[in-house]
C-alpha cells in the first residue's frame, strides 16, 4: 500500500523507470479501456479457467484493460444445458459476479444457435423430432430460466447467432426446420419477455459475402417492420492480417449502421495464418505432409518482428476505421484474452500456433496494443 502511494506520487513519466514491468508488463501503459472510454467498451471472450480465477495473469489484463465482458462458450446451450433436467449455472454465476466486482459491461452469448446445441433439444424421448410447438416451449422454457435468472444483471444478449446463410437465405438449421422462419422472432420475443430491459442483438459472421450481407440486412429490417425488440448487430470480426480490406469492412458497416440500431464488433481476432475457410472441416494439422505443415503453420515457436509489425499495422488500420466510426459501433470485444486462449488454434485446422490476440502466450502485450492505442490518440 504505501509503495504504491509513492509510486502515484511520482510523474508519470518517470514510472517505466521505477516500475519492474510487472507479472503481464503492462504497469504504466494506459489501459485499452481509458484509451477508448468516449468512444466504444472494450470487451474480450473468457474462457472457463479465467472464470474460475486458474488463470491469475489474464484476469490481470481483463482488469486493467476491458470493461466489457463475454463468456466464450459457458452460456451455450451445451454448457449451460446440457441435459433436458440439468442447468449448470455455477459458471455463469462466477462470470456475472467477475463482471459485477468490475463494473463492466456484461454479454451473454448465445441463446439461439445451430452449434455447440445438444440433438436432444430437437427431440423428444423416444429419439423423435419435436413438434414445432414443442420445440417451441423447450426454447422459451430455456430463455425464460437463462435470462429471468440473470435479469437485470446481464446486460446484453446475443440471442439468435449465424441464422444466416452465404447465400442470403435462413440457414436450414434444426431450429429452422421445425419451428420455420420465425424461430427468430420467437426467440427475440422470449428474451424481451424474461428481461425487458436486457439489450438484444443479433450475432453474424462473413459479411464480406454480399448475398449473406444483403440477407442479414433484410432480416432486420424484417424484425424491425414487426416491432421486434433488437437492440443491435453483431459483426463478429474473425479476420485475417490481410483479409477482408478494410474498404470491404466499412461497405458493410455503413449500411448496417443505417437502420438505425447499434453496431458492435463482438469477436474480433486477426489470424496471422494463411486463409483457410472457416466453415470447412476440422482437420489436424498432423494430417497434412511437412510442406503443407510449413504453409499452414508457419509460426510454431515465434512471430517474426516482420509479422508482429504487419498484426500492429492491420489492427491500427481496424481500429482507426472503427474510431471513424463511433457514432455506429457501441463495442469492440475481442474474443479471447491472450494468443494460447485463442479459438484459431483449433479451428478451421486443430495443433496450430496462431497469434492472433493483443497479448501473447505470457499474456505479455505484443505491438498491436500499443499501435491500437497510439491510434486511438491520432484519432482524437
Ligand atoms: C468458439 C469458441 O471460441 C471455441 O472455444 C469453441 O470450441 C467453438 O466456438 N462464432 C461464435 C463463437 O459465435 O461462439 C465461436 O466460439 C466462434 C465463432
Amino acid at each position: 500500500m504505501r509503495i504504491l502511494e509513492k509510486i502515484s506520487a511520482l510523474p508519470f513519466s518517470n514510472l517505466h523507470k521505477l516500475v519492474p514491468e510487472g507479472i503481464n508488463g503492462s504497469f504504466g501503459r494506459p489501459a485499452l479501456k481509458e484509451a477508448f472510454k468516449n468512444d466504444f467498451y472494450i470487451g474480450a471472450a473468457l474462457s472457463l479457467d479465467q472464470i474460475l480465477g486458474k488463470e491469475p495473469k489474464s484476469l490481470e489484463v481483463v482488469e486493467k484493460h476491458f470493461n466489457s465482458i463475454t463468456p466464450e462458450n459457458i452460456l451455450k446451450w451445451e454448457e449451460v444445458h446440457p441435459e433436458l433436467d440439468r442447468y449448470n449455472f455455477e459458471p455463469v454465476d462466477r462470470f456475472v459476479a467477475l463482471g459485477e466486482k468490475n463494473k463492466m459491461h456484461i454479454i451473454g452469448h448465445t441463446l439461439v444457435w445451430h452449434l455447440q446445441t445438444p440433438d436432444w433439444v430437437f427431440q423428444d424421448q423416444a429419439g423423435n423430432p419435436l413438434n414445432r410447438e414443442a420445440l417451441l416451449e423447450r426454447m422459451k422454457d430455456h430463455i425464460f430460466t437463462i435470462v429471468g435468472r440473470y435479469k437485470g444483471r446481464i446486460h446484453g444478449w446475443d440471442v439468435v447467432n449465424e441464422a444466416v446463410s452465404d447465400d442470403g437465405q435462413l440457414r436450414k438449421s434444426k431450429w429452422f426446420e421445425i419451428l420455420g422462419e420465425d424461430f427468430i422472432i420467437k426467440a427475440f420475443e422470449f428474451a424481451h419477455q424474461a428481461d425487458p430491459d436486457a439489450e438484444l442483438y443479433y450475432n453474424e459472421y462473413d459479411y464480406e459475402i454480399q448475398p449473406k450481407c444483403e440477407g442479414v440486412i433484410r432480416l432486420i429490417k424484417t424484425l424491425k417492420s414487426k416491432d421486434v425488440h433488437l437492440d443491435g448487430v453483431g459483426i463478429q470480426g474473425h479476420w485475417f492480417k490481410d483479409w477482408p480490406p478494410i474498404g470491404d469492412i466499412e461497405n458493410y458497416i455503413l449500411p448496417l449502421s443505417k437502420l438505425n440500431i447499434d453496431l458492435m464488433i463482438t469477436e474480433l481476432d486477426v489470424s496471422a495464418l494463411p486463409f483457410y475457410a472457416v466453415d470447412s472441416q476440422v482437420v489436424d494439422i498432423s494430417s497434412f505432409n511437412a510442406e503443407l505443415q510449413k504453409k499452414h503453420n508457419p509460426y510454431p515457436d515465434a512471430l517474426p518482428d516482420s509479422v508482429q509489425t504487419e498484426l500492429a499495422n492491420r489492427y491500427a488500420e481496424l481500429f482507426s476505421m472503427f474510431l471513424k466510426h463511433r457514432d455506429k459501433i457501441s463495442r469492440v470485444t475481442f474474443w479471447a484474452v491472450h494468443d494460447k486462449q485463442s479459438w484459431r488454434n483449433y479451428v478451421p485446422i486443430r495443433g496450430r500456433t496462431d497469434h492472433p490476440m493483443l497479448f501473447d502466450r505470457n499474456c505479455k502485450p505484443k505491438p498491436a496494443l500499443n499501435a491500437i492505442i497510439k491510434a486511438a490518440n491520432a484519432g482524437k
